[in-house]
């Protein structure tokens, strides 16, 4: 199925939101440094998917982004997680939702890539981490308090030198949402979707909106008969049916990237073998006034 050029690329995004002048550079670094790894992975020639879990990783371990250790609360205080990761080769998918009480999401949602389920929840899905060996951590080691807005997500597509691609998602939801929520991403064709024959997507923001306008799919269908940045411009649009921010990221199957928000901030890293620069920008303004 791979039919690698030799080329890789890599997105990541630290959320859809708005971003205070006080908390402009600690986003910008922390894309930058987590760019840095996923990019580094890709340059030796590593897989998509090594490259999505370790760039997510440092996203989660970053108290700026919600997700990992800079997850918010839901009205009972708790802080439970989603994360899912897809491998464009095989369309395995991994997930985890409602999950508790473990560093890195995204790490566990790769163990469960294998597996038959596409998707573990709350209990089942802290059973599986400890029973496959996945890092666990005192909750309240998860709150920092110091993420931003109320809704946000980190996400990574990514495409390999052998030509394959992976997206990878991991959050901390939505501050004082109810227990038990589960937002767009860990579901495949809403926060994400991977599939080598056509490209890679993540998104981020309103997690009820984006499932229900299922923007991961409407990319996946627009790329497969244009170019990038139109297919994930258009999906935003879809927002306005229902309402809503978002912000996505996405890579075709040749590593030409794309992405777009309404949100008025959008944290996004862009790293591809075309010149291997690593850039970031905390909205497509930006992107369009310094590039
Ligand atoms: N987009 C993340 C969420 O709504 O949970």
């Amino acid at each position: 199925m791979a039919d690698g050029t030799g080329n890789w690329a890599l997105v990541l995004h630290g959320g859809a939101k708005e971003i205070a002048p006080g908390k402009q550079k600690a986003n910008r670094l922390g894309c930058l440094a987590a760019l840095t790894v996923g990019a580094g992975v890709l340059r030796q020639g590593g897989s998509a998917l090594d490259a999505v879990e370790a760039t997510i990783r440092v996203l989660e371990h970053d108290p700026t982004f919600n997700a990992g250790r800079g997850s918010v609360r839901n009205t009972d205080g708790e802080i439970e997680m989603d994360a899912a990761i897809m491998d464009g080769a095989t369309l395995d998918i991994g997930g985890v939702a409602a999950i508790r009480a473990v560093p890195h999401p995204v790490s566990v949602a790769r163990l469960m890539l294998r597996e038959q389920p596409t998707l573990l929840v709350a209990d089942g899905a802290r059973r599986f981490a400890e029973a496959h060996g996945a890092e666990t951590c005192d909750p309240a080691s998860l709150f920092s308090g110091t993420a931003d807005g109320s809704h946000d997500t980190v996400g990574c597509v990514a495409l390999d030198t052998s030509g394959n691609l992976a997206a990878g998602t991991s959050t901390g939801g939505i501050e004082g949402c109810a227990p038990g929520r589960v937002g767009d991403s860990p579901l495949p064709g809403c926060g994400l979707y991977a599939d080598n024959a056509i490209g890679a997507a993540a998104f981020s923001g309103d997690g009820e909106s984006i499932a229900r306008t299922m923007l991961a799919a409407r990319v996946m269908q627009s790329l497969e008969s244009g170019p990038p940045q139109p297919a994930i411009e258009a999906a935003i649009m879809r927002l306005g049916r229902v309402g809503g921010e978002a912000g996505g990221i996405v890579l075709d199957r040749t590593g030409q990237v794309g992405w777009a928000h309404n949100s008025p901030h959008f944290a996004v890293g862009v790293a591809t073998s075309a010149d291997d620069r690593l850039r970031t920008y905390l909205s497509k303004n930006e992107e369009v006034a310094h590039d």
